[in-house]
């Protein structure tokens, strides 16, 4: 039997990189190794010089992991946990809104009916206030409405309305949230050791 190399193998079991550039994989990969470093300000530092379009006043919580972070804007006074954030196809997170531990944004897919597997690329949209409890996931193409609350565990596969609670999966509206004036900040939240 003929045992291919690796070389010569592997690249026709890839599917094509539409979107994922030197520049995206390099700043996955530096971001991999900046989310790890002690010292909130130090990271942010880092990811700036990486590219990355942050807010002032924005916790990145240490542990995260970001794909082409390079396509990732997020807005000042927003809070971000130990999410995994796979942002090739675009996202935009709005000002003020708090993405808990464990949430996960997925851009990319494949074309399942596709011979090749195609890849496909979609952007993730978050507006402001909104809030994405622990271990939501945003599928790409999603925009997650002002003040939107996603409950812990939903799978949003469907814009969001401003205000509305979902949940589930895939998520479903279960309830409304108060239309106010906001008054905190959730990047002004800073436990010990960020
Ligand atoms: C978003 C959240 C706070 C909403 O809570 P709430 O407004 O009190 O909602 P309720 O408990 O009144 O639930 C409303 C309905 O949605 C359902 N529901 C609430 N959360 C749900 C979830 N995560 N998944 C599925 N269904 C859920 C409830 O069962 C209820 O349905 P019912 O009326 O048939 O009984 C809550 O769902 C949640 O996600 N909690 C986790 C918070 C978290 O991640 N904290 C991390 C630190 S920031």
């Amino acid at each position: 039997m003929e045992v291919k190399t690796r070389s010569e193998s592997v690249p026709a079991m890839l599917p094509p990189r539409l979107r994922n550039t030197k520049r995206s994989y390099l700043s996955t990969k530096l971001a991999y190794n900046i989310g790890r470093l002690h010292g909130l300000g130090l990271r942010l530092y880092l990811y700036r010089r990486i590219g990355m379009k942050i807010g002032s006043n924005v916790v990145i919580r240490r542990g995260v992991y970001l794909a082409s972070p390079n396509e990732l804007a997020v807005g000042a006074g927003t809070f971000i946990g130990r999410a995994s954030l796979y942002c090739t196809g675009g996202v935009s997170i709005g000002k003020n809104v708090n993405i808990s531990d464990g949430v996960v944004f997925i851009t990319a897919k494949h074309d399942v009916n596709s011979p090749k597997f195609e890849a496909e690329y979609e952007p993730i949209v978050v507006e402001d206030w909104a809030w994405l409890a622990t271990n939501a996931i945003i599928l790409g193409g999603v925009t997650v409405g002002e003040a939107a609350v996603v409950a812990a565990g939903a799978v949003v596969t469907h814009d969001i309305q401003p205000y509305s609670i979902v949940a589930g999966n895939p998520a479903k509206v279960v309830g409304e949230r108060k239309r106010q004036q906001f008054e905190y900040v959730p990047g002004n939240y800073r436990p010990p050791f960020l």
